[in-house]
This record gives structure tokens, sequence and C-alpha cells, in this order.
């Protein structure tokens, strides 16, 4: 798809990270850009960034985990713009505490802020594309969404059904210019790893990489096959030319991470394998970090 100064383009979690870089990326192409995330201040920080890069910014704080701040979202772009070409469903936010630990509050918070938001925002998006036959739906998962990693269960959970649902939604557009493409992440460098709810998870990869490595040493076992991090700028390249492409299927950002889902599916006692020193060191530091607080 051509994006243009025409083109209307949202994008949710536009405060920080991933998000101001698609944003960003969708102002050089001078497009109307509807900034989506609860932090106002933050936004029209990103507002201005945008209107001088020679895009054309609208502000929309909402917070996505609520089903009326969706349709709120897409009702206003269509009442002020009347039409969207491109979705980026970019909001979302990680947990940080074993399964055990998981307070229900927070399992449905992964959920509503990183799957639920999808199909709200999606599903009351998609008659407008229809009426016009276009439009480009994008929803961000990540490698959380087609291999497991520990102590964020409720996070891999929810990234797994935004695969599942983007999967069956490519289904029912079948024979129509819209289309609709999960990305699959690995890690960007941006605010994510330390907002994770319950913790910083971050914190906990800091810790466990060094120590995993010891422990792989001492006992033979594989060094993780760890990507290595990428910045929000490139991400969003990739993600750009997966929209310029016109592509409905599955998009890996990092080196090596399509491989690793494909043995996940094919042989998940393989791949968790490849990973188990640095799950043992993971489960390690989650201990010592409990056990200090
Ligand atoms: N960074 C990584 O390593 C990585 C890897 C794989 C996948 N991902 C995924 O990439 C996407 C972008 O994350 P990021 O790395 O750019 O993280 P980030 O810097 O923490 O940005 C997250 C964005 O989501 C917004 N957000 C969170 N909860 C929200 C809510 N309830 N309503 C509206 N907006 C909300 C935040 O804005 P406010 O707080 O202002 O609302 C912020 O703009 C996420 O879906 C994340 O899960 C990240």
């Amino acid at each position: 798809m051509t994006i243009s100064a025409s083109s209307v383009v949202i994008v949710t979690g536009a405060s920080s990270g991933l998000g101001v870089a698609l944003s960003l990326e969708a102002a050089r192409r001078g497009a109307h850009v509807v900034l989506v995330a609860r932090r106002e201040d933050r936004l029209r920080d990103v507002a201005q960034q945008v209107a001088d890069a020679g895009g054309q910014p609208h502000v929309i704080v909402a917070d996505v985990s609520h089903e009326h701040d969706c349709y709120r979202v897409i009702d206003t772009t269509l009442a002020e713009h009347g039409r969207i070409d491109v979705l980026f469903n970019n909001a979302g936010r990680g947990n940080m505490a074993r399964v055990e630990d998981t307070p229900t509050e927070q399992w449905h918070s992964m959920f509503a802020v990183n799957v639920d938001s999808i199909f709200w925002l999606t599903a009351r998006a998609l008659p407008s594309m229809r009426a016009r036959n276009e439009g480009h739906i994008i929803a961000i998962s990540s490698v959380a969404g087609r291999y497991g990693h520990p102590l964020n269960a409720a996070y891999v959970a929810a990234k797994h059904a935004v695969v599942g649902f983007i999967a069956a939604l490519r289904t029912e557009l079948v024979g129509t210019n819209i289309h609709a493409t999960t990305i699959c992440p690995a890690g960007i460098v941006t605010e994510w790893a330390d907002a994770t709810e319950g913790g910083s998870i971050g914190a906990m990869y800091g810790a466990a990489i060094p120590k995993s490595r010891v422990l792989a040493r001492e006992h033979g076992l594989s060094t993780a096959p760890l990507s290595r991090m990428m910045t929000a700028k490139e991400c969003s390249d990739i993600i750009w030319s997966a929209v310029d492409a016109g592509r409905s299927d599955d998009v890996y950002t990092h080196s090596g991470t399509k491989e690793l889902a494909v043995l996940s599916a094919q042989d998940r006692l393989m791949q968790e394998d490849k990973f188990e020193a640095l799950w043992i060191a993971m489960n390690q530091t989650y201990e010592e970090h409990k056990a200090s607080t």
C-alpha cells in the first residue's frame, strides 16, 4: 500500500518505543497519524515530532484495555478523517511473576491490553475497510507469541492469542484487498522490559544471562541462541516494509527467531533444550529476588 498525505494511520502505544518509531515513519510519508496511549504529555511530545517530520498528528488519549476507549479511537478517527489505511495494534505490556504468584488481576490485565484491545479495535475498524476494500491491520505479537519464556506466562499466553486471532482474521479476508499481519519481534531497546507489571523482567534477564553462560559451561548445556537487541527504528523499518509489500503473514523481525518458531512447532522439547541454562538461571534469579523482597 502506498501511504501519502491523504492516508490515515492509527498507532496505539504511540507514547513510547516502537510506537514512536512507527508514527515517525508514517509522518515522513506525510500521513495523518492518530497517536493513541494513556500518557497525554508524552503523546503531545510525539505529536510535535510527527508535525516536524511532515505528518499531521491527532492525539487521542485512551486506555486500550477498555472496550469503550477502543471504540472511541476508531469512531473519532472515522468521524474526523473518514478512513483508516493502517491500524498498528502496537500497545502492549508484559508482566513478571511465576505462574503460582500471578494475581488474577494481572492475568486479566495482560489479556486486556495485549489481545482484547486488538479484537475491539480491529472489529470496529473492519466495516470501514471492507466498504473501501482497502486497509492493513498490523498486530504486534512477539517471539513470546510462538514459544514459552519463564516468569511471564500471562504475557506469553496473550501474545500466543494474538497470533491465533490474526491467523483466523486472515481466513476471513481471503479475496479482499485488506491485509492482516502479525509481527513477532524479539528484544527491542524500549521501556518495555522495565515497564512490566509485577516488577522488571529486564532486571531478571540482566542478572540471569551472565549466570546462564557459567551454568552452560559447567553443565555442558547450550548457550541460549539470543538474537541481538534491535533499535525501535530498525524494527519499525522492517514492519513498514511489510506494509509497503502488502504482506498478509507472520513477520519475524530478528534473525534466527523464525527458525526457533519452526523448531518450537515441530519439536518443542528440542527448542526448550536450547534455552535450558537460561531458564534455570532466570528461575534462580527470581527465587533470589523473592527472598530479598
Ligand atoms: N521491547 C521488546 O523487547 C518487545 C519484544 C517483542 C514485542 N514487543 C511488543 O512491542 C509492542 C511495543 O512495545 P515497546 O517495546 O515499544 O514498549 P514500550 O516502550 O513500553 O511502549 C509500550 C506502549 O504501549 C502503551 N500502552 C501500554 N498500556 C496501554 C494501555 N492500557 N492503553 C494504551 N496504551 C498502552 C504505552 O503507553 P502509555 O503507558 O502512555 O499508555 C506505550 O506507548 C508491545 O506490544 C510489546 O509487547 C516488545
